[in-house]
């Protein structure tokens, strides 16, 4: 009994070491600071509500989804002077120092650079569009970012968490026109309003492994 106790504990304390120094687990939290730009997401999806799309706009159309490019910013932050020589009106914190690599990527055609927050290993197959066009909504997957002032990665991106969802996916859907809302909440049980969705757009993802490994 004692050999099986000491075995098992053993086992155990080893299992938990390797789990907490996965890679992928390890990166639940990770949130770098911005080089160039402090960009707030706090501010634009949650104060002034834009949707997720008006920047990550390939979001729902390709695998990938894309940092916005400059022109999405200074559709805003522009210092562009009209014809008649006043600043246009959409011009805001056109002279603030935060914005500074803005108005110079404006100037010369050099890019903005943003430091890359969630990354996935390589060799995964991964498609944003596939998932919220099938009612799986951001926040599932990166969390209420609308009330996030830095993008800090919420969930292991692990393959178990991968398959936890593809198992049992019901309890994370909604309809497809509801997945950028990050306020929404299902009327009553979040399983049982899934399941109707499921039925509704016949959703059974894949748990064989090409799904993910190509
Ligand atoms: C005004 C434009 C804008 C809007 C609106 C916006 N984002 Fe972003 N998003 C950005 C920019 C710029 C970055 C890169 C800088 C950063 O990580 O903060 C980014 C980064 C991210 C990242 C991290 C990317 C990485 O490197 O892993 C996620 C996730 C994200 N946005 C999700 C969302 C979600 C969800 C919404 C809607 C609730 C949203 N964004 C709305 C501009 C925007
Ligand atoms: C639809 C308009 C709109 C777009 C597009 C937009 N912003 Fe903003 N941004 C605002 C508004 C409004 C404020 C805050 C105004 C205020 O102070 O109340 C703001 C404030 C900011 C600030 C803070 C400035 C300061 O000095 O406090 C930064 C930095 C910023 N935005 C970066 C960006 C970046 C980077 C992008 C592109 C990815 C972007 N914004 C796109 C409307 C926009
Ligand atoms: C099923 C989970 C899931 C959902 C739903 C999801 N994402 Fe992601 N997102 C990820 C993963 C995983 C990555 C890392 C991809 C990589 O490294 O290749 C990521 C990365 C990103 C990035 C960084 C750019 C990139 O592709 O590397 C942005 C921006 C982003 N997501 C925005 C969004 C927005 C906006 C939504 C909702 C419209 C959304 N995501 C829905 C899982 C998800
Ligand atoms: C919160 C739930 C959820 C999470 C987390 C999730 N998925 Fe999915 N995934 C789905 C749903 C729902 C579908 C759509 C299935 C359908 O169309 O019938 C899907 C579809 C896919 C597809 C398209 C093939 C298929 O199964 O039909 C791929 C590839 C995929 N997911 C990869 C991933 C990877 C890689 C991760 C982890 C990084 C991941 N998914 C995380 C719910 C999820
Ligand atoms: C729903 C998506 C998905 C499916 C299905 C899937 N995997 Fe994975 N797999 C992943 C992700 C995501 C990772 C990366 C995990 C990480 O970075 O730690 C991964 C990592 C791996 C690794 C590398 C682990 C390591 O130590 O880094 C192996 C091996 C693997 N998968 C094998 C399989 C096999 C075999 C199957 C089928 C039984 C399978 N996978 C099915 C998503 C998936």
């Amino acid at each position: 009994m004692l050999l099986a106790g000491a075995a098992a504990g053993g086992a155990y304390v080893g299992g938990m070491f390797l789990v907490g120094t996965w890679p992928s687990v390890m990166n639940t939290g990770y949130s770098p600071v911005q080089p160039e730009v402090p960009f707030s997401h706090r501010l634009h999806a949650g104060e002034l509500k834009m949707d997720c799309r008006y920047c990550h706009n390939t979001v729902d159309k390709a695998a990938h989804a894309a940092i916005p490019a400059n022109k999405t910013c200074t559709n805003c932050h522009s210092g562009q002077t009209g014809a008649d020589g006043t600043i246009m009106t959409t011009a805001l914190h056109t002279t603030s120092p935060k914005l500074q690599a803005v108005r110079e990527s404006e100037a010369t055609g050099r890019s903005v650079e943003w430091e890359k927050v969630h990354d996935l290993a390589d060799y995964v197959y991964f498609n944003h569009s596939v998932h919220v066009n099938r009612g799986v909504a951001c926040v599932s997957c990166h969390g209420r970012i609308d009330k996030m002032e830095q993008v800090r990665q919420v969930k292991p991106l692990s393959m178990s968490w991968c398959l936890e969802c593809h198992r049992n996916p019901t309890p994370n859907l909604r309809e497809p026109s509801d997945v950028t809302n990050m306020e929404w909440v299902p009327e009553g049980d979040a399983a049982e309003f899934g399941k109707v969705i499921a039925e509704k757009y016949n959703i059974k993802p894949n748990t064989s492994c090409s799904t993910c490994h190509r």
